[in-house]
């Protein structure tokens, strides 16, 4: 299929604020592919509690790891059912294992290492080169896709964000769930992703701000259509204006 006209979206925001759901979502609407860069991190993190890398008080063994990480391959594949990716660990799929508190608790120490992002802002870029993607995560706007014609920065308060994620967690039935523990999670995770050297997550200058605390998914999902279709209709009366033949 051309790429002709297609865009890349970067999505950016606190974590647990739906932006996989809408990314997800706009992806499937439009055709596009969709890269949920947090499952990355995700499974990296799985990658160091499986090799002994890391302790559950989160004590990272950082040569170790360094040196065993050309070791961890990571690649999604679809699910047959739903279409949507799955994340895989050495053509593991290993989706439910990344999703719970352990690996939950533990990412945010992972992901503010320069090495991990530097692996894995390498492959995210390889995966954007022929636009036509929605890529969600926390540096995309700025640093992996600076370029990307429609940036989104996605926020909700973090009680809303804990509430969410405590459902979504008992849905998995996931047991002994307490939500004053989410909810400190959440908190430490947003200072952790806010105040890392590399790379830390922050609102591009350029990036559309739509803050969900009050919003439906569906409300969510419409608004950031919206934004998408505008940002199209922009890019093609550009290319008119100027009379170029662009690539975008
Ligand atoms: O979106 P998530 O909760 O699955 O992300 C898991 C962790 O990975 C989170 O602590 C932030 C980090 N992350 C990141 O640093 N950069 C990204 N592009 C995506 C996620």
């Amino acid at each position: 299929m051309s790429n002709q006209g297609k865009i890349i979206v970067a999505i950016d925001g606190h974590s647990s604020c739906g932006k996989s759901t809408m990314a997800k979502w706009l992806a499937r609407q439009v055709g596009y592919i969709y890269v949920d860069t947090g499952a990355m991190y995700r499974t990296i993190t799985l990658f160091a509690m499986r090799n002994g890398l890391i302790t559950s008080d989160a004590k990272i063994d950082q040569d170790g790891l360094k040196e065993a990480l050309d070791k961890a391959e990571i690649s999604f594949t679809l699910d047959p059912d739903t279409n949507l990716p799955l994340a895989c660990l050495n053509g593991e799929v290993v989706e439910k294992e990344i999703r719970g508190m352990e690996v939950s608790s533990l990412v945010s120490p992972i992901a503010a290492l320069p090495f991990v992002r530097e692996k894995l802002t390498v492959q995210q870029k390889a995966m954007g080169e022929k636009k036509g993607i929605v890529m969600d995560g926390r540096d995309i706007g700025t640093a992996v896709f600076p370029q990307a014609e429609l940036k989104v920065f996605v926020t909700a308060s973090a009680e809303v964000r804990a509430r969410r994620r405590f459902l979504e967690l008992q849905e998995k039935g996931e047991q002994n769930l307490d939500f004053d523990e989410i909810l400190k999670n959440v908190q430490e995770r947003d200072y952790i992703d806010s105040h890392r050297e590399m790379n830390p997550l922050r609102q591009a200058d350029d990036a559309r701000v739509l803050d969900n605390s009050d919003l439906t998914i569906d409300e969510q999902n419409q608004l950031l259509l919206k934004m998408f279709n505008e940002t199209i209709q922009n890019s093609e009366e550009l290319i008119v204006e100027s009379g170029e033949v662009s690539n975008l």
